[in-house]
């Protein structure tokens, strides 16, 4: 006899959902994107996908990440972690928004158009405006034989395996993986020490398991959400290298659960937002553990004097009764926290959105890649 399997039912393998199968992924995925690029000996990565040796890798002044969306927050990410490893002036921007305002295209700015399928109309346009004034642009995408891998012809491939889900998880953070092997790179031809490199190469190796440990908390952090899902409104705070993972944050939360959420640097918030404090109200703070540890302990105290509800996500020890709820990560090194603090931020959009009853792998009005303008 044969047991009539329904094709979607098999493709999920025992997961509700492709949003929460693809989360599950990511350590595998991460595995993936790390194969054959870290190299042990010289603590430093090897992306092969660039053809750019040493002296072209040492001959780049400026990184610019291009994207949109998800893809776009990632880059800011990206952009981070180059300035911060290779110490060379990276930013990032929306493709869209560089494709239509004549940029200045420099001959030295190594660009990065990033892309879960490649076929993303605006940062497509954003790379043949970049070819046409002959800038050199790779591509850090998932699809094999997309538009935009094609249009680049050199890159990164990101490895993450079919995405399905209209909100990008496990694409959004091999993008960040592929970024942190492309800094540290970048890094290793400038003055990026050998312990650097070393730390970096076996960060990167740990950091499928620790994103393990994350996934396996799905119950505590489905608890906060079941708490907060009376909120309308929400902010994610985040500051410095933390500051992409709260956009991204709130993106999640926006896409599918139609939530109000906004994402503001700790640093801004007396400057205006913290007028939109109150008991309906929630923030979610990243407390990275790192420099500016004490600085966010203090932002979390300020919102609670004026009675906002607080869910503090961190890999620091935090004083007791701070937050009102805490999510914990592990630590790996300052550079890549942020990649593990994205994680639990997704698990959080996912319950909330759950509760809500919403349809989590097609949320309303949107499109998985949005091939026109
Ligand atoms: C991510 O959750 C979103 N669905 C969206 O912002 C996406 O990242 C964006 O449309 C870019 O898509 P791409 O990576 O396929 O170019």
């Amino acid at each position: 006899t044969t047991v009539a399997v329904d094709d979607a039912d098999y493709r999920l393998g025992g997961h509700d959902d492709f949003m929460h199968k693809e989360m599950a992924e990511q350590p595998d995925a991460i595995r993936r994107a790390l194969l054959g690029r870290l190299d042990e000996r010289f603590s430093t990565s090897r992306l092969d996908g660039l053809r750019l040796d040493a002296r072209e890798l040492r001959a780049i002044r400026r990184v610019k990440f291009l994207g949109c969306g998800s893809a776009y927050y990632a880059g800011q990410l990206g952009a981070s972690l180059v300035e911060e490893l290779s110490r060379l002036p990276a930013d990032a921007e929306p493709a869209s928004e560089f494709r239509y305002r004549n940029p200045v295209v420099e001959h030295d700015t190594l660009y990065v158009a990033v892309s879960q399928s490649g076929e993303t109309a605006d940062t497509l346009a954003a790379v043949q405006e970049l070819k046409r004034k002959g800038g050199q642009v790779i591509g850090v995408v998932n699809g094999v034989g997309s538009a935009i891998a094609r249009e680049c012809g050199r890159g990164v491939f990101l490895h993450a395996g079919p995405e399905v889900s209209v909100a990008s998880t496990k694409a959004v953070t091999n993008m960040s993986v592929c970024f942190a092997l492309l800094a540290t790179l970048l890094g290793r031809v400038r003055d990026l020490g050998v312990a650097d490199g070393a730390r970096m190469v076996s960060a990167l190796s740990a950091l499928p398991d620790h994103v393990a440990a994350v996934l396996a908390q799905d119950d505590e952090i489905a608890a906060v959400a079941r708490k907060f899902k009376d909120a309308r409104r929400m902010f994610f705070i985040g500051r410095v290298r933390c500051w992409p993972v709260a956009r991204e944050g709130a993106q999640k939360l926006k896409e599918i659960s139609y939530v109000h959420a906004e994402a503001y640097q700790a640093s801004e918030l007396k400057h205006g937002p913290l007028a939109l404090i109150d008991p309906d109200m929630p923030s979610v703070v990243l407390v990275p553990d790192d420099e500016l540890l004490t600085k966010n302990i203090a932002t979390i105290e300020q919102i609670k004097a004026r009675g906002g509800p607080v869910i503090a996500v961190t890999n620091a020890d935090l004083p007791e009764g701070l937050a009102d709820a805490v999510i914990r990560a592990p630590r790996i090194t300052r550079e890549l926290d942020p990649i593990l603090l994205t994680v639990p931020l997704q698990m959080f959009a996912y319950h909330l959105a759950r509760e809500l009853g919403r349809d989590i792998d097609k949320p309303r009005n949107l499109a998985k890649s949005v091939t026109v303008e």
